[in-house]
């Protein structure tokens, strides 16, 4: 039995009100995020079980129970209120995935304060953008990324305190303190600030395809969102061990990877190392992970390596795959379910939405390389792409539209009114993607808006032609762009990075032509082929084609600060 039962009979019968029962909210409580994550899960009787179970590079663990993260997340609390945070201060979270990054997400958010996470592995360039335009109060770090945060104070005004949370600089700037979690005072009891359904919580910042990054603003009620689909969609139960791969400098990594689970009481596990397969699966088998949360770049880079090394672990304890992030090839959805016995199930959000919008859900069947049907509560549809009415005939390219109204809708890009309202138009809240609806009601992704090509005046999403490629054995990644040509205005070009033991050669690129010939329409078929080592991507694993197609198109890059430089 599944935690969401019949889809379409949920679907049918359900309203946002009864999320909030489901969380056990009722009207004139006071909600916070914080304090929902923590305290109430002990108040349930859970204070003993394990709450975060944490991995660091060198093979050491740690593990919490939820009194220990109620007891810690209190301390944070009350050590930024001796700082003088107040609600509504921004409070950037700047380290890697380390206990003190989750603990204090929660501190902050019982303070009223709004949290603020960005990826560790910033430069100065892409910090400054965000700590400017967030007037950021606080930064919360630790001695290995510290030094980013002192090249930019000086251009900070805002900035009144950087704490470092590990390891100890020789000498400390007049601004900056030290706090130890393990030898502060803890604070047993803290009174969580009494936010209400509007209260702001989480600022994640998004970068745009040209201009500034951009914050979109969350509220204390996108937990109603976020415990219910993290029930429903991810299925997460008490028993579970759950594993969302995500950072939380992106919004996977706090809505699924902090608050869904926490506000169920689920145990979970962190990996703070990089990547590679086998680390991966000794992870899952050491920690006996049963439901995993991850993106489909990561899922690309397993298959990469085949499903032979999957053979040499124990993994028998997963019972449940999930994905985010960008397009989940049919082909990963099949070798998955090979290597793992069990099927990716893809799921489709943004940070705008701040929780799962359209997925497919336990118990319901799968039609690979879908992303599925939209949440309970969640009403979705495809608008024409010129007159932004709703597209009627099933199969027809549009854009994905949702009705405002659900509670982990972002509120605002912080400071930035013009673009939050360019972003809807008759009623309707546009994510700027194209898909089509077939006749079952199931969503199919094209891509971004600005990813899609237009030869000869026919639309041709990248979608459909990496998927074509990844098909084809020697093809571990793929990005399909336009290129400029003179007669059909853009013609298709694809960059392909080739899986261990294949070389680039014009035997190959043929081989590949001929192989994707068979499956494509003869617009969609790439002109040329370049073989790359690596694709260009953002610090959560997208592929940046907009990047590509502005080096074809001798164009200015836009905004590059989320691009993970080769290292
Ligand atoms: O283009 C879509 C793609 O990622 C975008 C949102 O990115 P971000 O704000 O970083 O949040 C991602 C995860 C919460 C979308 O507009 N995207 C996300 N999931 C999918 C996807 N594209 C296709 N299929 C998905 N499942």
């Amino acid at each position: 039995m599944t935690n969401i039962g019949n889809y379409e009979e949920k679907y049918r019968s359900f309203d946002w009100s009864q999320a909030r029962e489901i969380l056990g909210y009722k009207e004139g409580d006071f909600l916070n995020i914080g304090y929902y994550c923590s305290d109430r899960i002990c108040e349930q009787g859970k204070q003993d079980k394990l709450a975060l179970i944490w991995e660091g590079m060198d093979g050491t663990v740690k593990k919490y129970t939820f009194d220990d993260i109620r007891v810690l997340s209190n301390t944070y609390a009350d050590y930024l209120r001796s700082l003088g945070v107040r609600p509504g201060d921004r409070v950037c979270i700047f380290m890697d995935k380390i206990p003190d990054l989750y603990i204090s997400a929660l501190g902050i958010l019982k303070l009223g304060a709004i949290a603020q996470p960005l990826f560790s592995a910033f430069g100065p360039e892409s910090l400054i953008t965000r700590l400017e335009n967030a007037e950021t109060k606080v930064v919360l770090t630790t001695k290995k990324h510290a030094s980013k945060v002192r090249k930019i104070k000086a251009d900070l005004p805002a900035l009144e305190k950087v704490v470092i949370v590990e390891g100890e600089p020789k000498k400390l700037e007049d601004w900056e303190a030290l706090f130890n979690l393990e030898t502060a005072e803890k604070g047993e009891q803290f009174e969580s600030f009494a936010a209400d359904l509007e209260t702001p919580s989480l600022l994640h910042y998004t970068s745009g395809t040209t201009g500034q990054p951009k914050g979109a603003l969350h509220v204390h009620s996108s937990i109603f969102a976020q415990h219910v689909t993290a029930k429903w969609v991810l299925d997460l139960r008490d028993d579970d061990v759950y594993w969302c791969t995500a950072d939380p400098g992106w919004v996977t990594g706090t809505s699924y990877g902090i608050i869904g689970p926490w506000s169920l009481g689920v145990t979970q596990c962190v990996l703070d190392a990089g990547f590679t397969a086998e680390r991966w699966y000794k992870f899952i088998q050491d920690h006996k992970v049963t439901v995993w949360y991850s993106a489909p770049t990561a899922i690309r880079m397993l298959m990469k390596q085949g499903s032979e090394i999957v053979k040499r672990f124990d993994m028998s304890s997963l019972r449940y795959l999930t994905s985010v992030g960008e397009p989940l090839n049919a082909e990963a959805v099949h070798w998955s379910k090979e290597a793992y016995g069990l099927p990716f199930h893809d799921t489709f959000w943004q940070t705008e939405t701040g929780s799962i919008v359209i997925s497919n859900y336990p118990g319901m069947e799968i039609k690979p390389g879908s992303m599925g049907k939209p949440f309970p509560g969640i009403e979705a549809t495809v608008l024409d792409l010129k007159t932004h009415e709703p597209v009627v005939e099933s199969g027809k390219v549009g854009l994905i539209a949702l009705k405002p109204g659900w509670p982990s809708m972002f509120r605002q890009y912080w400071r930035n009114e013009e673009v939050y309202k360019s972003k809807f138009d008759k009623g309707w809240y546009i994510c700027g993607d194209r898909a089509s609806i077939d006749k079952d009601g199931y969503y199919w992704f094209v891509g971004r808006d600005d990813d899609v090509i237009n030869t000869g005046g026919h639309l041709v999403g990248p979608f459909e032609i990496e998927s074509a490629l990844l098909e084809h054995p020697a093809v571990a990644e793929s990005a399909a762009v336009g290129k400029p040509d003179e007669v059909n205005m853009e013609v298709v070009k694809a960059f392909v990075a080739l899986k261990p033991g294949f070389e680039p050669s014009d035997d190959l690129e043929l081989d590949i032509m001929n192989f994707i010939r068979k499956k494509l329409s003869p617009l969609a078929m790439p002109q040329e082929i370049e073989f790359v080592s690596s694709l260009p991507k953002t610090r959560s694993g997208k592929i940046m084609r907009r990047v590509l197609r502005a080096k074809e198109w001798g164009e200015d890059l836009g905004d590059i600060s989320t691009l993970v430089e080769d290292e």
